[in-house]
């Protein structure tokens, strides 16, 4: 009789926590807005891991530096204190000089050049190139071309000359606003509009989805369509989390972050002019369109910044990137 009590008492405990079972909670954690090809991956991947994966896993979406802003986000990872970022590859200097490659300015001819290397060996080996230090790369994903802005006129290199320009914490970067003559200033992300509206700063480099959304063009003169450069992201995860996950919970994880990443990428490439035409309808920077020779003197100031790099980032991998322009 006893022993019948203990059993059904056992089965009833087990059915209990078995009811009780807690979803896996998964905190995703960004810096722009929802409206962005970064933002609305994230929320799809939300959608797809909960659809896959049901009562399994809860992802929970972090934007606009709500939970962690740059600076911070890196360590709260590697802490467990998140599981899933997604920085911009201007943001690993840190932990491996050779993403610094996405930072020289005018590598790529456009973001088609840009997917063409990040899937070839060489790019997809870059993602694995964090293992040691506990991150594990589980895709790149785009946002675009990066377009100059100013609180003046910016038509040519002698324009930028003794501007200070925000830039992300880039040494590449840093080297190419010093090739110009002006002064870069490392800042968060979510710095940056307030840096740019009390004169702090007066100028900034990003793609148009993160100039409309932070509204950068409201407190800036011009946006010189200058394409140098080029803002992208790489998604990653905690390794020590990801490797210990159940091997169904990362099945449907990784499946939910390709098909993620596929429409993040899709509404970088459908979208990113969109933004751009926002701009213009607002009528508060005025969008300048330059002319081939302005251009080309962009490009051949900045260009020396290949060079200092080389040693660090590595020939193969800058001519490597060089070939995936068409
Ligand atoms: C920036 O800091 O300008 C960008 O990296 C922000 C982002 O994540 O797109």
């Amino acid at each position: 009789m006893i022993i019948r009590k203990l059993v059904v008492a056992a089965a009833m405990a087990a059915i209990g926590s078995a009811a009780m079972a807690q979803p896996i909670v998964i905190k995703y954690s960004h810096v722009v807005a929802d409206a962005t090809p970064k933002g609305q991956a994230a929320l799809k991947f939300k959608e797809l891991a909960e659809k896959k994966l049901p009562g399994k896993v809860e992802v929970q979406v972090f934007p606009n530096s709500q939970l962690f802003g740059d600076g911070k986000e890196m360590e709260a990872l590697l802490l467990g204190d998140v599981q899933i970022i997604a920085p911009s590859l201007s943001k690993f200097s840190k932990y491996t000089p050779k993403l610094q490659v996405f930072d020289l300015p005018f590598l790529f001819d456009d973001i088609e050049a840009i997917d063409r290397f990040q899937q070839s060996p060489k790019g997809q080996e870059l993602l694995n190139s964090m293992s040691k230090k506990g991150i594990a790369g589980l895709g790149f994903l785009h946002n675009g071309m990066k377009q100059m802005s100013a609180n003046k006129v910016l038509r040519t290199p002698a324009d930028a000359k003794g501007l200070k320009f925000r830039i992300q914490t880039s040494d590449v970067l840093e080297a190419q606003f010093k090739a110009v003559g002006a002064n870069p200033q490392k800042l968060s992300f979510g710095e940056v509009y307030q840096a740019l509206q009390s004169g702090v700063v007066d100028g900034q480099e990003n793609t148009w989805s993160n100039i409309y959304t932070q509204k950068f063009h409201e407190v800036q003169k011009t946006i010189a369509e200058t394409n140098h450069g080029v803002i992208d992201y790489m998604v990653i995860a905690n390794s020590a989390w990801w490797d210990k996950l159940p091997a169904d919970i990362k099945k449907g994880l990784s499946e939910a972050m390709a098909e993620s990443i596929k429409i993040g990428n899709k509404i970088a490439y459908d979208e990113g002019e969109s933004f751009k035409k926002k701009i213009m309808d607002d009528k508060k920077a005025e969008i300048l369109k330059l002319s081939k020779e302005e251009v080309a003197q962009w490009r051949a100031a900045m260009k020396p910044v290949w060079a200092k790099f080389e040693g660090e980032i590595g020939k193969d991998l800058i001519e490597a990137a060089q070939k995936s322009n068409k």
